[in-house]
């Protein structure tokens, strides 16, 4: 897997704009990370300003990300592709479960180049540069193959991504169809559902900048993964979705996310 083409199948590695905020590195620096520009921190800080809360949701998302992870372990899956998967912090996937073999994809040259490093010594887990609406590339990357038995089921990733894509239906369809029964579908996904003050100046921020948001609700995101079995609670805040800590009175749309794990028969 040492060529560059297999692991940056149809993107460009050196298509980086610094200038322009990207959605990875704003959210990097919501949650503390380093590997962030002035632009990203300077848009963050706008967003901040409107709503303060975003810096709590993002840790919230990475939290459920961490429960969904165990939990599929704990169905017996050992594979995962992580689609969106963005600039790892701590607790990625294969820090959850060290057992797994994992597939990173992002669509940010930065992320993957950073996911790298953070992998250069792992046979079970590699990143690729693709967009996740590719499809045959995701698919059909030599990486992909060697990791991960499609026969098998997989836990497939989509955390915080699909905000960020308008049409993902088609993908998704796709992506289905290529998993064994029992994989299952883990997304979160942000929401003006959660009526808080400031997620119109949001997503004018973000139409603003040229990555502009998608806002889904509980109905949506029901009609994204119809077929499949939408395993309890169902479509949660995610805070909401099989707490192991207490929320302490706190108000779970904090998240401005909802969460949900639906289980292909
Ligand atoms: C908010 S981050 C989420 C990171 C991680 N999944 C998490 O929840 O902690 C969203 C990520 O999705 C990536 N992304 C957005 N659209 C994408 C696409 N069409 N294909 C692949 N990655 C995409 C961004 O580059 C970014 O890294």
């Amino acid at each position: 897997m040492s060529d560059d083409s297999e692991r940056s199948p149809g993107l460009d590695p050196a298509a980086i704009d610094p200038e322009r905020p990207h959605p990875a590195r704003i959210y990097d620096y919501l949650l503390g990370g380093a590997c962030n520009f002035a632009p990203d921190r300077e848009f963050a800080d706008r967003f901040l300003a409107v709503m303060p809360a975003a810096k709590t949701a993002a840790l919230l998302n990475r939290d459920f990300l961490r429960r969904a992870v165990r939990e599929s372990r704990a169905a017996g899956i050992t594979q995962f592709l992580d689609l969106g998967s963005g600039i790892p912090a701590v607790g990625n996937v294969h820090d959850t479960v060290p057992d797994a073999r994992v597939v990173y994809v992002d669509s940010d040259p930065i992320a993957v180049a950073h996911s790298e490093i953070v992998l250069r010594d792992s046979d079970r887990a590699v990143a690729l540069l693709a967009d996740m609406l590719d499809t045959d590339a995701v698919l059909g990357a030599r990486a992909t193959r060697e990791l991960i038995d499609f026969e098998q089921p997989v836990a497939l990733l989509m955390v915080a991504i699909l905000h960020f894509v308008a049409e993902p239906e088609e993908a998704i369809r796709r992506y289905v169809e290529a998993l064994a029964p029992g994989s299952v579908l883990v997304i979160t996904h942000g929401t003006g559902e959660a009526k808080l003050p400031g997620s119109d100046q949001v997503l004018a921020l973000y139409a603003e900048n040229g990555t502009p948001g998608v806002d889904r609700g509980k109905a949506d995101l029901l009609a994204l993964v119809e077929g499949l079995e939408v395993l309890e609670p169902g479509v949660v805040w995610t805070p909401q979705w099989r707490p192991d800590t207490e929320l302490d009175g706190r108000d779970p749309r904090e998240s401005m996310a909802y969460a949900l794990v639906a289980r292909k028969p």
